[in-house]
């Protein structure tokens, strides 16, 4: 018997909720006794029923609803091994106690909170100097609430520019365009699209080490061309775009045409990696020092080693912010100038930012940057030297030609790798990764996106995803090493990869159809196909892909459950439950490693084998 019907996980949870509470004829909720000697007991947790999509008539006791919320919310993966993010999920004890004495400042109110504005003001100073802003020119930024508000008011910035320019000369002023490769991350397309600009995406290549490929800017600038958008530090492989080599262009075209084209650097990541390495941004300038460089952007919340919530701009001189995109409110008793796009946000980030400059200063995260990209090359080495794995992203690669894979793989056995970051190829602590081509044709039915889906029953979140378009055909596997990893955790992680992929290896003529994902994740994701002059892509969301439900429901065949109770699977935490297929052979439903994915399942696998009864 196979499972052609759908299963509708809200009814049939309704329908055993309501059973188990009319069950001998009783109505269970109405006998049920209530104390509060723990938050479990409370009438709220035991008898009344949890609205989840209405408002309470009546609330109910804060350590029930403490209790509650926190135990939903243990159904999240664990944000330190969730390594497909980029913001940070550490801080120390002393940030983390002053984030919460200013958790209720809000940073729209300058007056109110001279002391954090001053603070604000400081960060951005420390920000300028560390980009090489020069005296002469009198550099002016803002806080924000992460990269993307950063970016969308560096082109807004830009946009403005370029009207005013060209209003000035009688010239149109209706089709504004911007450039930015492929594989930029998606903050930038919605600044084009949200702003009104022509976006320029510029297809990638191995060639181009899947960033903007500077050939390819020359051949799409024009007179209504606002910007380029050039990142360090490429959210896909971490590769860092050669800001001089594109700048050097735009300066060949200005003298030949005329046309002054400025840059804006994304560095989302970069801004707080590549001044702190030996590497820098691998030897050519990307920063200030670059007199076409106007305005950067960083994530304080990524490499600058804060939680979620701030980012950061900053103009190289007061000039490149148009005045008429710059408010003057009066407000609440005093005048404040700002540019952002929202009011009110909060303001314990920005301390925290501070809190870490001061605190860590320039030896602090030169010390933590190198030891992220330390430990990004001794990942990627031992995945070389399995022989299982290509390396994308290329940081563990020499500088001086290409990389020796097996003095590399002998370094990382041994451990005597003991160089910096200055010896090998710039770029982000993140390690893309995907199977060898002697793997794929050695074992065709592994697929990669399982290896993904069996490390998520390991509690570990790495995804799989595409290249940006024009090269989605190669998917990757992509690992951010952030602050966080450390070396002993590094080692567990190398081991749960190897023993997975043994795992699949040996399973490879099973059918693995049922880990299989409904749609595969993107990182940005590619919806069409680059034009030749390079415009189209990529859908919204990030490079997250869960498993779906469909991942159980495709399961051919009754199965029987080998550990019937939820709580043997949750405490054994094995994250599989062996089945038989019809036929009697054995299948293995591997899940992810989440307790409700464990319950559905169980749930679901039990409706099963009472079905085929
Ligand atoms: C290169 C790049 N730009 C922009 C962003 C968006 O940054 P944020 O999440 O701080 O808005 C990211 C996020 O990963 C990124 O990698």
């Amino acid at each position: 018997m196979s499972l052609s019907r759908h299963i509708d996980p809200e009814e049939l949870v309704k329908r055993f909720h309501d059973s188990h509470l009319s069950e001998g004829g009783n109505n269970l909720r109405k006998l049920m006794k209530t104390s509060h000697l723990t938050p479990y007991g409370t009438r709220y947790a035991s008898e009344a029923e949890v609205p989840k999509y209405r408002l309470p008539q009546e609330g109910a006791p804060a350590d029930t609803v403490y209790q509650l919320i926190r135990d939903e919310l243990d159904l999240d993966g664990k944000p330190n091994l969730n390594l497909a993010s980029f913001v940070g999920t550490y801080m120390e004890p002393n940030a983390n106690q002053l984030m919460a004495e200013n958790l209720s400042k809000n940073l729209a109110d300058n007056d109110e909170y001279p002391a954090m504005m001053a603070i604000q003001e400081r960060c951005i100073s420390i920000l300028a100097h560390l980009w090489g802003a020069t005296k002469s020119e009198k550099a002016i930024g803002t806080a924000t609430t992460g990269s993307s508000e950063a970016i969308h008011l560096g082109g807004l910035a830009m946009k403005r520019r370029w009207q005013e320019a060209r209003r000035a000369k009688g010239l149109d002023t209706s089709r504004p365009n911007i450039i930015m490769g492929a594989n930029a991350q998606v903050a930038l397309e919605k600044f084009a699209r949200y702003f009104d600009v022509e976006a320029r995406i510029l297809p990638v290549s191995e060639e181009s080490k899947f960033r903007l490929d500077p050939k390819l800017v020359e051949e799409n600038l024009d007179e209504n061309t606002i910007g380029v958008f050039v990142i360090m530090g490429s959210t896909y492989t971490g590769h860092f775009e050669p800001v001089e080599e594109i700048s050097k262009i735009l300066d060949a075209y200005q003298e030949r045409t005329g046309i002054d084209i400025p840059i804006h650097v994304d560095a989302a990541s970069g801004g707080f990696v590549a001044p702190f390495t030996r590497a820098k941004a691998g030897g050519p300038k990307w920063n200030f020092e670059l007199p076409r460089v106007k305005s950067i952007n960083t994530s304080g919340h990524k490499y600058g080693l804060v939680y979620a919530g701030v980012g950061w701009i900053i103009w190289r001189d007061e000039s490149y912010l148009p005045e008429y995109l710059v408010f003057e409110l009066h407000y609440l008793g005093g005048t404040e100038r700002s540019f952002g796009l929202n009011f009110s946000r909060p303001g314990a980030q920005i301390i925290a930012q501070y809190y870490n400059l001061i605190h860590l200063g320039f030896k602090g995260y030169s010390e933590i940057m190198e030891n992220c990209l330390s430990n990004a090359r001794l990942l990627s080495k031992s995945l070389e030297a399995t022989s299982w794995y290509t390396c994308v992203s290329e940081i563990h690669k020499p500088k001086s030609g290409a990389a020796d894979v097996i003095t590399g793989a002998k370094q990382a056995l041994s451990g005597t790798v003991a160089e910096s970051s200055a010896d090998y190829i710039a770029g982000l602590p993140v390690v893309s990764f995907r199977l060898s081509d002697s793997f794929k044709k050695e074992f065709p039915n592994v697929k990669q996106e399982y290896v993904s889906l069996l490390l998520r029953a390991r509690q570990w979140i790495i995804p799989n995803y595409a290249l940006p378009p024009n090269e989605n055909q190669t998917e990757i596997l992509r690992i951010v090493v952030r602050e966080s990893m450390s070396l002993d955790l590094l080692d567990r992680l190398i081991t749960d990869i190897v023993a997975v992929t043994e795992n699949l290896i040996e399973q490879q003529d099973s059918d693995l159809s049922a880990l299989k994902h409904k749609s595969a994740g993107h990182a940005g994701g590619a919806t069409e196909q680059p034009t030749s002059k390079g415009i189209f892509k990529r859908l919204e969301d990030g490079i997250h892909s869960e498993p779906s439900e469909a991942t159980i429901i495709s399961l051919t065949g009754p199965c029987e459950l080998a550990e019937a109770s939820p709580v043997n699977l949750l405490q054994h935490n094995t994250g599989r439950i062996d089945c038989v297929n019809s036929d009697r052979r054995p299948a293995t439903a591997v899940l992810p490693g989440d307790a409700y994915f464990y319950r559905y399942t169980v749930t679901l696998l039990k409706e099963l084998n009472s079905r085929r009864d």
